[in-house]
């Protein structure tokens, strides 16, 4: 092949402009300023003569990089080292099957709270490993909310109570964190970072990346000394909490961690989670209250118990929604349909949402009611 040689970068300034407003719920959209630090640094990373792609996962530039992601996170979540940080594979649905099968004991049960369609996955895998009760269910309700954790029919000697903090599909969140008898085991994937976490009831916290602190590829996992007593001996070596939380047993999935280390920088660079949550909560407050103005729109979830992250809303007229979709993708609002069990419109509204996202599409919302209406 006699192919010329390429002497000019394809991306060009002009690329950056294209970007749209993304509120794909995962992966999702990343702060602008990391992925620009990353195409920098693409070629030679920290003078180590490549990529961070491609030199060893024991090499002192990637042991920083780790490292400083990890610290990064123990710092923003003001946690000590008693919470073991872990990057592992297999995504948040790995962790389904992972965390009974070593928290599940024989003769034991564990309490699930099913607020959707993320737990309701969660506990098929919980099945095959023992015993589960179901401590509370909002199913029949279409997961409209989050029952009061007072209501929930907890056995004090379970294994552990698993939740899942915010609910992607349905658009539901826990905002309080529970302090129970028994420890927490938390799905957090689409909220992890977007708000202070107190941690004091929870034994194990995870969250696939790709929603508010990187890209597909790693799933951040949270264990606590405490809770690593109770695990099971004798497990498959990698879904083993211990072998990862010993020593970085394999090759870890390098570059979804270098970007978690940026956006984690760009999180504290930003003030923390005080900080962040208080964007957050104004960009969710903005939206809320643009559905509830009037009638066109309404809220699939009762007040109260509505995401930061995943804003889930219909059109009165369900006919209209398609138009809606298509329309708002060509302002520049891109991925706003609903999941496609669901339908509707979802907004996944993560940090890297800029306000004036939210604004433009609050705009666009105002626009297509008055043509509309
Ligand atoms: C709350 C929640 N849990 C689990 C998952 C599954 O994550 P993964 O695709 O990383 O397995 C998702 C994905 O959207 C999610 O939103």
């Amino acid at each position: 092949m006699n192919q010329e040689p390429q002497t000019e970068a394809k991306t060009t300034p002009a690329d950056r402009s294209q970007r749209q407003f993304n509120f794909s719920a995962g992966p999702a959209v990343l702060p602008e300023e990391t992925l620009l630090e990353a195409k920098d640094e693409l070629p030679v990373f920290d003078n180590a003569g490549a990529s961070v792609m491609e030199i060893s996962h024991r090499s002192a530039a990637y042991d920083k990089v780790e490292e400083s992601a990890r610290e990064h996170i123990k710092s923003l979540l003001d946690i000590g080292d008693d919470w073991h940080v872990l990057f592992l594979q297999g995504g948040a649905s790995m962790q389904f099957y992972q965390a009974p099968l070593n928290f599940l004991t024989e003769g034991g049960s564990a309490d699930y709270v099913i607020t959707g369609r993320w737990g309701t996955k969660a506990i098929r895998e919980a099945r095959l490993v023992g015993d589960v009760n179901v401590a509370a269910s909002t199913e029949e309700d279409d997961f409209a909310y989050v029952p009061d954790p007072a209501d929930w029919d907890l056995n004090p000697d379970a294994d552990y109570v698993y939740i899942t903090t915010n609910e992607t599909v349905n658009g539901n969140q826990i905002t309080q964190d529970p302090v129970l008898d028994a420890p927490i085991v938390a799905d957090a994937s689409s909220e992890f970072l977007s708000r202070p976490m107190d941690l004091e009831g929870y034994g194990l916290v995870f969250a696939g990346a790709q929603k508010n602190v990187g890209p597909a590829g790693v799933t951040i996992v949270l264990v606590h000394d405490d809770f690593l007593e109770q695990k099971k001996d004798e497990l498959p070596t990698m879904l083993d909490y211990g072998t990862h939380v010993r020593k970085r047993f394999n090759t870890p999935p390098v570059f979804p961690i270098y970007m978690v280390e940026k956006v984690t920088r760009w999180l504290l660079n930003m003030g923390g989670l005080d900080a962040i949550h208080a964007i957050n909560k104004r960009k969710a407050t903005l939206l809320y209250d643009r559905i509830a103005q009037s009638d066109f729109y309404y809220c699939t979830v009762d007040e109260g118990s509505r995401s930061m992250m995943n804003v889930t809303f219909r059109l009165n007229d369900p006919d209209l929604e398609d138009l809606f979709l298509k329309q708002a993708e060509q302002r520049g609002l891109m991925s706003l349909a609903g999941h496609r069990t669901v339908g509707g419109v979802r907004a996944s509204i993560y940090n890297a949402m800029p306000v004036e996202g939210v604004e433009a599409l609050v705009d666009f919302m105002d626009t297509f009611e008055r043509t509309h209406g």
